[in-house]
């Protein structure tokens, strides 16, 4: 089963849900993520665990981790999660923890991928699939996807088309390891 953490728009969500893979658990740290919403429209549980009610991240992301395990979660999505996640919640899922970026790492991690790459003045960003781990898009790269920046007036929606068709596949392939 499949718990997927969520901090906006939640397309890639809609990709997994889509694919008819098992979400069964959706944790958000923004109670104005429409991921939320997507979740609730499928039936999905979901809740959101804000830093604002926690002494710490660490103090959070046990409670997070602990609400995913109920759940019976052995997977874990990150799909525009925000956050990064501390030792308590990795040590709860080893290597069972996946994020989609879009950039080639190394190349531009953090918040401000896309427009990074623009500034930069590359000919092609794309895509990455990796495991999670204590920094800023570092893990283990599982997949990646090159695509070119022109049409720059597209880009971002070529990227969030390759994100919804490689997160799915890269899931589906994990949930058979
Ligand atoms: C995606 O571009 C993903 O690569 C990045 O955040 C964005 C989330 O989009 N980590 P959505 O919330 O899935 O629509």
């Amino acid at each position: 089963m499949i718990g997927v953490l969520v901090s906006g728009n939640g397309s890639n969500l809609q990709a997994l849900l889509d694919a008819g893979l098992p979400v069964s658990a959706v944790a958000s740290n923004r109670n104005d993520a429409h991921a939320l919403v997507r979740a609730r429209e499928a039936g999905v549980p979901a809740a959101t665990f804000s830093l604002d009610c926690h002494a710490d991240r660490e103090e959070r992301d046990l409670v997070m981790a602990t609400w995913l395990e109920k759940h019976g979660i052995e997977l874990v999505v990150l799909a525009g999660y925000m956050h990064l996640l501390t030792k308590p919640f990795l040590d709860r899922f080893p290597d069972r923890i996946v994020n989609v970026h879009p950039s080639l790492l190394p190349q531009f991690p953090g918040g401000h991928a896309i427009e990074d790459a623009l500034a930069a003045g590359v000919e092609t960003t794309g895509v990455t699939i990796h495991l999670v781990d204590e920094g800023l898009d570092t893990g283990t790269v599982l997949r990646q996807e090159a695509v070119p920046l022109d049409p720059r007036e597209t880009l971002e929606e070529r990227l969030h088309a390759v994100e919804h068709r490689l997160l799915p596949a890269v899931v589906h392939e994990m949930m058979a390891m």
